[in-house]
């Protein structure tokens, strides 16, 4: 068994093997290659209008493709412009990971110093629009949102667990679930960290702006294992229950972050104060089980975490979770705005909690 951690190349977990074909055109089996006219033509000349989107890797347009289908075009940003051989056969690698919840890639442009990505458009765009957005336009009620978080994992227990090798998604998030027209999710963006070279602008972007999913075992030690995405996930069923963003601002005060919000609540044997209001009916031993699976995810020892497969498991059925089991979270928070970041780990048992603080300088690159 082999495990993938995207970009981490000095350590040898590399996916590229690098391939001996002609690397500027059909030599690519089963990747499209897009011509940076189609793409121009598809998106009407990369027009604003057609922007739907900017991340830390590029931005994103919706296209339509001159036989009407339509797709997302990323335009990767300058940091991500390697060689053309490594670029196409990275894409390769990632197109060939196909399942239900897992965000299909069309195909490719390597034109020139253009690198852009086409992908299947996903009607329901991201979940953090749907969850945090404007709630006039989406209405997710609980059922919308059990099929979110259930597809989510299966996504990911078949990166973790069934590929070979595995993958580590590293950026679990809500506006990296695309969601189709029936809401089935998609996850995005795996893989997309491994076409960027070795350099931490685009992690120190993200963890100025994405701090609620990080597992501070990754932040403070770079140790990324799949546990760290299960713990970004744990974070997401926060979000899908309580329609709360964990990288909002409204966490101050003695709401200090969603996960110790949650903790708190769980500890006082408040849990369902979590759910969002705008729920109007929910079957409470299910939110209940879910927000105790979410504890179990985001536990500060990465070990205690299950695996994907076992989250499936305690969200699908109806079962009694061994809380006895169940340890403190971990937190990573930024100290707002300084470059310094506080690592903060939860120590005690449900009755007692206290708390170290860790203070780090550096973040280990994606
Ligand atoms: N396949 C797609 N179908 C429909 N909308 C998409 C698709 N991919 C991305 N988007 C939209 O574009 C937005 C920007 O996506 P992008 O992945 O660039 O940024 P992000 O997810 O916010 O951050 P990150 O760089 O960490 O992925 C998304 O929030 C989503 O609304
Ligand atoms: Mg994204």
């Amino acid at each position: 068994m082999s495990c993938c951690f995207f970009g981490d190349r000095k350590k040898g977990h590399d996916l590229v093997h690098h391939d001996t074909r002609d690397a500027g055109g059909d030599s690519i089996a089963s990747t499209k290659n897009f011509s940076f006219n189609e793409l121009r033509l598809a998106t009407n000349n990369f027009h604003q209008i057609n922007k739907i989107g900017r991340g830390g890797f590029g931005t994103v347009y919706k296209g339509t493709l001159k036989q009407g289908k339509d797709v997302a075009v990323k335009t990767l940003a300058a940091e991500s412009r390697q060689g053309l051989r490594e670029f196409l056969t990275e894409i390769e690698t990632i197109s060939n990971v196909k399942h239900p919840n897992l965000v299909e890639i069309i195909g490719c442009c390597a034109d020139g110093n253009n690198r852009i990505l086409v992908y299947e458009y996903l009607e329901n765009r991201s979940l953090d629009r749907a969850l945090f957005g404007s709630r006039t336009s989406i209405k997710l009620e609980w059922e919308k949102r059990t099929t979110i978080c259930l597809g989510t994992a299966r996504g990911l227990a078949y990166l973790h667990e069934e590929l070979v090798p595995h993958i580590v998604h590293r950026d679990i998030k809500a506006s990296n679930i695309l969601l189709d027209k029936d809401y089935t999710p998609k996850i995005g963006d795996f893989g997309l960290a491994k076409l960027f070279p070795d350099n931490i602008t685009h992690i120190s972007t993200k963890i100025a702006g994405t701090t609620g999913y990080l597992a501070p075992e990754y932040v403070l030690g770079g140790q990324l294992t799949m546990k760290a995405d299960v713990y970004s996930f744990g974070v997401l069923i926060l979000e899908a229950v309580s329609g709360k963003s964990s990288s909002s601002r409204i966490w101050q005060g003695d709401k200090r972050s969603l996960l110790e919000w949650s903790w708190r609540l769980y500890q006082e044997e408040k849990l369902l104060e979590l759910v969002d209001e705008e729920l109007d009916e929910f079957p409470e031993r299910e939110v209940v089980r879910y927000i105790k699976t979410a504890l179990f995810c985001t536990q500060a020892n990465a070990n205690r975490r299950p695996m994907m497969s076992q989250v499936i498991e305690m969200l699908s059925r109806d079962i009694q979770l061994n809380e006895k089991e169940l340890t403190p979270p971990g937190f990573f928070e930024d100290s707002e705005g300084s470059v310094q970041s506080r690592l903060k780990i939860s120590r005690g048992n449900t009755s007692q909690q206290s708390s170290v603080h860790i203070t780090i300088t550096q973040v280990t690159p994606r």
